[in-house]
């Protein structure tokens, strides 16, 4: 099968509100990430994707982008920006910007000259439908609910107008089907091509396709309203947009990763087919969200779940992908912590921590690191609702109260689900602040409270810490064609809360036991015929008798399977 550098890199995900500040406004900006690159180079990441940083009001935090062409004065110049370009290059690291193209800021001058004219040629930028006026109030051309909760139509002031917006009020959705929407957004996708980004990440990219008629469904939930998503995830149609897009500007040989929801089973060689996908790869989200219940994804309507589903999950998705590319990821700007996440409390711990390390690091696919993920930073709990910045963290509180909890129980959904759990700033260093901005300043949202223990510099000083096994475990990767570019087999399959696979390439394997439980265990090893040659352990050793393995509580380990004659 045909093979890309892409498949080799390691991504890195930068929020850059949270990573550095240099110029002690409590925010992080890009010369503060410029500043950390020989960080990120000893990590050992090869690319980084950096949330948007273009101009944007920020009502979603960068992704309201109100000029795609120039960065954010709070993240710093375009010229930052071109010197983050040269000096990651020089440590061999690319950077990935995230392309925000569902929909733009109500801010964006296109916005503003639709509002004005709805019926002119900015007004088809969007989706402005007329509405109905039931007793005297508006009503929304549909019942579709956004996924920051309420109507998904917001009133176009003074008009009997309303435009559609899958996210924020402040994020209005383009008109994909409209050729000079597509032609602007081409030409920008290939002026930053020009300026040397090395990969784009597609933001929302399953919605662009809307269906039909934008007609109503039977409501889901008792608000009458129902989630955008049967109107507008993964439709006919999309994938054609997409192959435009992708022949239109970043080709096959740039890193590209789709957020895309809603693409399964066959649909994925088409998406992300080593041969001919639109996109390098997809996340694979299979099982980030298995404790919520979809398709609204209530926080308060949480379920529980099994390591045995997550495994399947995993599985199926690498079942569905022989032919393409997954980018497996386990923590984003956008989930919970993974230690708080996946692990029950009595494995959020090194070995917990580590284990689920070489769970997204070693699997088939290109792995995706979050900032902090490395160092073990952890969900915060804040005092009150207050404190909390982000816009859905704020909705699905309200939506808990109108559902009927109370404010105590509302603050406990978020605690455990809120976005602003990854976003809480970067812990550098045990000083005040984390290092993360100056000792005086307050930043934009509050430091983790466990930074004297939990920190990168500490980190790096002490060869047993979790630093220390992420760069290994990214090395071990870098040196392994058959970690890189092997195919994926389940092994040990009904073993319960035991997660195993084969790497395979060219007769050579590899042998991944991952023990998700608190007790030592017994495995008989009967069913492998080799030797097992010790390449990492969280443990540092391997307790077997060539017979059994003995694992001890969220052991991790990595072996060689090798045949007599090769030892
Ligand atoms: C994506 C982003 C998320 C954002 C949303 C709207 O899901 O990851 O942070 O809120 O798109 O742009």
């Amino acid at each position: 099968m045909k093979r890309f550098k892409w498949q080799e890199d390691i991504v890195y995900q930068i929020y850059p509100r949270s990573f550095m500040d240099s110029n002690g406004d409590g925010m992080g900006d890009i010369p503060g990430i410029t500043s950390k690159l020989d960080y990120l180079e000893a990590l050992g990441v090869t690319k980084l994707w950096l949330c948007p940083v273009c101009c944007s009001p920020m009502a979603d935090n960068g992704y309201d982008i109100s000029d795609y062409d120039h960065i954010d004065p709070v993240f710093g110049t375009d010229e930052d920006f071109d010197r983050l370009i040269l000096e990651a290059g020089k440590r061999g690291i690319g950077i990935v910007m995230d392309i925000v193209v569902n929909h733009c800021s109500s801010e964006h001058r296109w916005f503003r000259n639709a509002l004005e004219d709805p019926e002119g040629p900015y007004g088809k930028y969007f989706y402005i439908r007329r509405g109905t006026v039931e007793h005297g109030s508006p009503v929304p051309p549909n019942n579709w609910r956004s996924f920051f909760g309420g109507s998904a139509w917001e009133p176009i002031p003074g008009t009997d107008l309303f435009y559609l917006h899958l996210f924020a009020k402040g994020q209005p959705d383009l008109n994909w089907e409209n050729q000079n929407l597509r032609e602007e957004i081409y030409a920008m996708m290939n002026r930053w091509l020009v300026k040397g980004v090395q990969g784009f990440r597609m933001d929302a990219i399953s919605y662009l396709q809307k269906e039909e008629g934008l007609p109503s469904y039977p409501a889901d939930a008792d608000d009458g309203l129902v989630s955008v998503k049967y109107g507008t995830l993964n439709k006919p149609g999309l994938i054609d947009i997409l192959r435009e897009m992708r022949d239109r500007t970043y080709g096959r040989d740039i890193l590209t990763v789709g957020e895309a929801m809603g693409v399964t089973g066959e649909e994925m060689t088409d998406f992300i087919g080593l041969e001919d996908g639109v996109f390098s790869m997809i996340f694979d989200f299979s099982f980030n969200e298995l404790n919520v219940k979809a398709p609204n994804y209530f926080w308060y309507d949480t379920r529980s779940w099994s390591i045995g589903e997550l495994k399947e999950k995993m599985f199926g998705a690498h079942e569905s992908t022989r032919d393409a590319w997954l980018g497996t990821c386990l923590e984003c700007h956008d989930q919970p912590r993974s230690i708080d996440h996946y692990l029950p409390e009595e494995g959020r711990n090194f070995y917990g921590a580590s284990m689920l390390a070489m769970f997204n690091l070693f699997r088939r696919g290109t792995p995706y690191i979050y900032q902090g993920e490395e160092i073990g930073m952890r969900n915060i709990r804040l005092a009150s609702i207050e404190e909390y910045d982000d816009v859905s963290t704020k909705n699905q509180y309200q939506i808990a109260l109108e559902a009927g909890y109370s404010p105590e129980e509302a603050i406990e959904f978020v605690y455990g689900m809120s976005r602003d759990n990854s976003r809480t700033p970067f812990q550098w260093n045990h000083s005040a602040n984390a290092g993360f901005t100056n000792p005086e300043t307050v930043p934009w949202l509050p430091v983790h409270p466990n930074y004297t223990e939990i920190n990168a510099e500490d980190e790096a000083a002490d060869p047993a810490s979790l630093l220390a096994w992420y760069r290994c475990l990214i090395e071990i990767r870098k040196n392994s064609e058959i970690l890189k570019f092997g195919d994926l087999e389940p092994e040990f399959r009904d073993e319960e809360d035991l997660v195993s696979f084969r790497r395979i390439l060219d007769g050579r394997e590899l042998l991944v036991v991952l023990c998700w439980r608190n007790c030592e265990t017994e495995l008989a090893l009967s069913g492998i015929k080799k030797k097992l040659r010790l390449i990492a352990d969280n443990y540092g050793d391997m307790k077997t008798d060539g017979k059994r393995l003995i694992l001890r509580p969220y052991e991790a380990l990595c072996a060689e399977m090798v045949s007599e004659g090769d030892v």
